[in-house]
């Protein structure tokens, strides 16, 4: 069943648990993720980021993932992954998304919140739930970064609590040391800066951006400390690609691409089974 953002950070806020982020630009990634929160009967956020529009259109991506919400048998949100424009906003808005993410975090502190406060005015009279980001946040996706220094990406709590009180947002993302994509090395994460976020905006659910690689503890203390969205997609994707490999092997005489797909879909659903069980307050 289709829910928005707002309904669903209730819930993690009640259960103290973390609603994973799925991005799907493929069906198969949609589907994969959604399998597997249904196998757990745990709701979850079904989201599409511009940065993939190369492979697939906001609106073409949000029709698949709406389908699949209003039939699944969990509570799913549908929603705009860093939404880089008022434009873009309006666009996921006008094809049913039922939240967005403005993200002006490489902007000035006074023009993000300026902006993010007319897109949650705007979001919340259709009732979207709004995203925002505080603190920008570095990529890694082909593993090109070598080197960066987490302190000068970190989220300024005292920014924070006004940040929130000013513009309405429903989350907030904040940047305490991870990486959109893959991790060359162990991350330097600041679990205070969370722990800080929170109590400043009276207990505001609080989004972890690039939560692909962390440990299993990492993430159980991020939750521990305030954190109820989980953004994960590298992982989940590279999941992916390595069972189309692996099915590639055990076709030598050709691989139809309908298999390719089932393979690659299957690794992946065993892949966010793995992640959700964490998020939401398990073991393996
Ligand atoms: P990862 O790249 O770590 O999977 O994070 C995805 C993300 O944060 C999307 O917004």
């Amino acid at each position: 069943m289709l829910t928005n953002l707002k309904e669903l950070m209730r819930y993690a806020q009640e259960h103290s648990v973390a609603i994973g982020g799925f991005n799907g630009p493929t069906l198969e990634s949609a589907r994969a993720s959604l399998e597997a929160a249904q196998e757990l009967g745990m709701p979850l956020i079904l989201q599409h980021a511009p940065v993939h529009e190369p492979f697939i259109s906001l609106e073409l991506a949000g029709k698949i993932m709406l389908a699949l919400a209003e039939e699944a048998t969990v509570p799913v949100c549908v929603h705009l992954d860093h939404g880089d424009s008022a434009e873009t906003v309006m666009r996921a808005i006008r094809t049913g998304y039922t939240s967005v993410m403005y993200d002006a975090s490489g902007k000035p502190f006074e023009q993000n919140l300026s902006e993010t406060r007319e897109i949650v005015r705007l979001a919340h009279s259709v009732n979207v739930s709004v995203e925002a980001e505080l603190g920008n946040m570095p990529h890694n996706f082909r593993g090109e970064m070598t080197e960066y220094d987490p302190e000068a990406f970190y989220t300024v709590p005292q920014d924070a609590a006004r940040f929130a009180r000013e513009t309405g947002v429903d989350a907030l993302a904040i940047s305490f040391g991870t990486v959109h994509g893959v991790y060359k090395a162990k991350p330097k994460l600041n679990f205070d800066i969370i722990r800080q976020v929170r109590a400043q905006t009276g207990g505001l659910p609080l989004v972890m951006h690039g939560g692909s690689g962390l440990s299993d503890e990492d993430y159980r203390t991020a939750i521990a400390c305030g954190i109820r969205k989980i953004n994960y997609y590298t992982y989940e994707a590279l999941a992916g690609g390595r069972g189309i490999y692996d099915a590639v092997a055990q076709y030598p005489q050709g691989l139809y691409f309908h298999d390719a797909a089932m393979a690659a879909t299957k690794a992946m659903r065993e892949d966010v089974l793995r992640i959700l069980r964490i998020f939401g307050g398990g073991g393996q």
